[in-house]
């Protein structure tokens, strides 16, 4: 078959031939259809994340964990779990049986393939108790992950969304999609803690953070009361971590300014986590919800895996 394999950590895929995986007993041959390639796909490749030894053991290796694909029977699944040193960007790949969930008709492959990110937004509802009418800010709003977090903001009813990005023409795409106002995060430490209060209207109640690092401590440095203050409680959800891995946070900042932080994963079961999916599932089969993806075929893996142009599209490889 053809797949893009990975001859040493930190390389980049080429498109070779590479030996069709060969199902053992328990396990199942997926006829692969798309694969969105994502920065923890990256991450994974260069052996910089801790589920590289899982994920790529040795070498060679063919990247990505999960995608979207056909059972023998031509069931299109949403598959992970693949056996090393088979990844999802490949002809085919192999899963242990029921390593796999249906996905739901009339959604294309490719989209299917960012649902996902979508499905973290809605943490601002399960992990942060959303209700409609808040004010929702997003950080990290140019990325695809937090385009999707406005819109599922929108769909939600938040009454205002203030979204944060680094370029000011994709922060005029964002507030096209729904942001009601935006903030640039590429300015001098002061102005940007300004730039949070000037636009948080009466109060953030909900923070969608994808960014963590400097953006994130500003802000949360910003919610400190100059006085003392009865302030309005933000709760912040950590999705994400495009802009840093950690962040200084002041004990004032906890104690004085009623902000709560929980990860993405609070509040999560598989009944949350379903009808969060069903949810998203609905909105995209009615149109209320799109998603921007940048579809190339395998054969093109080497110039794609190199692209830093994608703008908040997802890039999704059709095998
Ligand atoms: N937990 C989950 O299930 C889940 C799901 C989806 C995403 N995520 C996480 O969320 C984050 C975003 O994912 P994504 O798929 O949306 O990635 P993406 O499309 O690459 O977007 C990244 C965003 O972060 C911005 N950014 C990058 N470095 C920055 C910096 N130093 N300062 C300020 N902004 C910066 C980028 O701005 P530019 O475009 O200007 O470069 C872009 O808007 C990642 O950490 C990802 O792992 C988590």
């Amino acid at each position: 078959m053809k797949a893009a394999v990975l001859h040493e950590a930190g390389g980049i895929p080429r498109y070779e031939d590479f030996p069709d995986p060969v199902a053992g007993d328990g396990e199942v041959i997926i006829d692969v259809k798309a694969v969105a390639v994502e920065n923890v796909d990256k991450a994974i490749a260069a052996g910089t994340h801790y589920a590289s030894e899982k994920y790529i053991g040795r070498f060679p290796a063919i990247p990505a964990f999960d995608g979207i694909g056909a059972l023998p029977d031509g069931t299109l699944v949403g598959f992970g779990d693949i056996r090393p040193p088979y990844g999802a960007l490949a002809e085919k790949a192999v899963v242990p049986q029921g390593s796999y969930v249906p996905i739901p008709d009339g959604i294309d492959p490719a989209v299917a393939t960012v649902m996902a990110s979508a499905v973290t937004a809605m943490s601002m509802k399960a992990a942060a108790g959303f209700v409609p009418g808040e004010t929702v800010l997003v950080q990290g709003a140019t990325g695809v992950a937090g385009r999707l977090a406005v819109k599922v903001a929108r769909l939600l009813g938040a009454g205002r969304i203030v979204a944060t990005g680094r370029d000011d023409n994709r922060l005029r795409e964002v507030q096209a999609i729904g942001a009601d106002a935006v903030i640039n995060t590429a300015v001098s430490d002061e102005a940007l803690a300004q730039a949070y209060l000037d636009a948080k209207g009466d109060g953030y109640d909900v923070v969608v953070d994808y960014l963590w690092g400097r953006p994130s401590e500003i802000l949360l440095r910003a919610l400190v009361p100059r006085s003392f203050a009865f302030g309005k409680p933000t709760r912040v959800v950590q999705i994400g971590e495009s802009a840093g891995t950690e962040l200084a946070l002041a004990g004032s900042s906890l104690r004085t300014s009623g902000v709560e932080i929980y990860g993405a994963a609070k509040g999560l079961d598989p009944q949350t986590m379903n009808e969060a999916y069903q949810q998203i599932v609905t909105w995209t089969r009615s149109g209320e919800l799109t998603f921007d993806v940048e579809k190339v075929p395998l054969s093109d893996i080497e110039t794609a895996w190199q692209r830093t142009d994608l703008k908040g599209r997802r890039l999704v490889v059709m095998p």
